[in-house]
């Protein structure tokens, strides 16, 4: 099309309100919050960039198969629907339903994790390393080289480091590896796309030492524009065909369903070989529940089974991908540091480059996340030490590689003048970047504590 407005390819048929509060109200919420955006109600967000992960709206056509949705425990119509649906796009003859991706998690790796095993990825998002970690394994990240590299335009950032991943296998032992993760796209990582070229040589190193190769595959639509667009010979390849070639390469599929199935709830774990899938429908069963619904309604399996074709349609992937661009651009424009080239389901500004002023152990980042909620009621994430920080024996933070702040983008839900309204926000941010202060953790769990911390500002 010859317009440069990237205009949403649909039309609103229902309303949900949003309170716009003032500055001074959003700063006792923060304070009572205790200054985690985790912690607040979404009543007090005008805009909430928190996650991308169960906040699309849904189509008429899935709220009409919402109302169709089979209730029956065993042998449901609607799980016979979304288990065609994901046996046609992964292949994968074993589908196991759960009511999301951490679940699919906790029976994959707590059955092939322990003591003593490695799981290695171009980065493991936060739940997939708890999860393994919890099981007493080790999660090794090793993404491409110039993933470190925030100015490099080059388009798959999301791919894992080859040498690295044999040097790994030949450290450990083929054996002592659980599995190898490709996250598609990577979203600890930025959000960068992974190339087929890249899933290629995985996948023949796993065959080579006889590894699990597993695709973490909750952003595969979106990973599957960048291919179609950014890779020489996929030019004419559909959306959904370029994602069933790189699940055709995969063992087994992890997905958060609340991602690309554009639903709100839902998760599934599609495997092909037949023990290792008797070993994990023993565990859902004593978890999440019978095999023909897991931890789902008959009503979230419609959604998700409509979802996961309407993800794949054109239209709307090249609205996602243009309008997330958008946002990104725009800040780059205004000098503010951000992970390059724009991701497909979120902007990650790096606020420790953005915030000079403050070191890592005051949490640059968490900073960033509440100056967005102070001045402009925009809610987003800190993706650096506050959620992959470790102490060391002395108690003393041993950082996380960057300091990001994610403003992940819920699909089908926000509009260009929404985005337009985080653009000017982004420009008081810029004007009063000086002023920011660091922050202090006043409280905090064992795992993932990012969700429940506390925190105070530092004077
Ligand atoms: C790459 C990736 N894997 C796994 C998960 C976990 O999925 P869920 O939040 O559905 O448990 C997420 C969630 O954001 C994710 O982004």
């Amino acid at each position: 099309m010859p317009f440069k407005t990237i205009i949403e390819p649909f039309r609103i048929k229902s309303v949900e309100p949003i309170y716009m509060s003032t500055i001074e109200e959003r700063m006792d919420y923060l304070k009572e919050a205790h200054y985690n955006p985790f912690l607040l109600r979404s009543h007090q967000v005008i805009i909430d960039l928190l996650t991308d992960s169960g906040t699309s709206a849904m189509s008429s056509e899935q709220w009409a198969g919402i109302m169709r949705g089979d209730e029956s425990y065993a042998g449901a119509s609607s799980w016979e629907r979304l288990e065609h649906e994901i046996h046609d796009l992964t292949g994968c003859p074993y589908i196991l339903p759960t009511h999301q991706g951490r679940a699919a998690e906790r029976i994959l790796y707590g059955h092939l994790g322990g003591k003593g095993k490695v799981f290695i990825s171009n980065t493991h998002f936060d739940t997939t390393r708890a999860n393994i970690e919890f099981s007493g394994a080790e999660a090794i990240d090793i993404p491409c080289h110039q993933a470190k590299d925030n100015e490099s335009d080059f388009p798959f950032k999301g791919n894992m480091d080859i040498g690295a991943l044999e040097q790994l296998i030949l450290t450990h032992g083929a054996a002592n590896i659980g599995a190898v993760i490709l996250t598609v796209t990577n979203n600890s990582g930025g959000g960068q796309p992974v190339s087929m070229e890249n899933a290629t040589e995985v996948c023949a190193v796993c065959l080579k030492y006889r590894i699990l190769f597993v695709l973490d595959c909750c952003r595969i639509a979106e990973n599957s524009y960048y291919i179609k667009h950014f890779e020489k010979g996929y030019e004419h390849y559909t959306y959904r065909e370029i994602a069933q070639q790189m699940f055709a390469m995969a063992d087994a599929c992890v997905m958060s369903a609340k991602k690309d199935a554009l639903a709100n709830m839902g998760g599934f774990l599609a495997l092909r070989n037949e023990p290792l899938a008797a070993a994990c429908t023993n565990l859902l069963i004593i978890t999440e529940g019978f095999v023909t619904y897991g931890g789902l309604t008959g009503r979230d399996m419609e959604a998700l089974a409509i979802g996961l074709r309407e993800v794949f349609d054109p239209g709307y992937l090249n609205y996602r991908i243009k309008s997330t661009a958008y946002l990104g651009n725009h800040l780059k424009e205004m000098g503010v540091p951000v992970i390059y080239p724009i991701g497909g389901h979120a902007v990650y500004v790096n606020a420790g480059e953005f915030y000079k002023h403050i070191p890592a152990h005051k949490y640059p980042g968490q900073s960033l996340a509440c100056s967005l909620f102070v001045l402009g009621g925009i809610r987003t994430v800190e993706i650096g030490s506050v959620m992959f920080g470790k102490y060391d024996d002395q108690g003393k933070l041993i950082p996380a590689t960057k300091e990001l702040v994610r403003l992940a983008i819920p699909r089908r839900v926000y509009t260009q003048s929404h985005i337009d309204y985080v653009i000017e926000v982004f420009g008081l941010i810029v004007a009063e970047k000086e002023k920011a202060k660091g922050m202090r953790i006043t409280k905090e769990p064992p795992f993932l504590r990012h969700f429940t911390a506390h925190f105070e500002m530092l004077e």
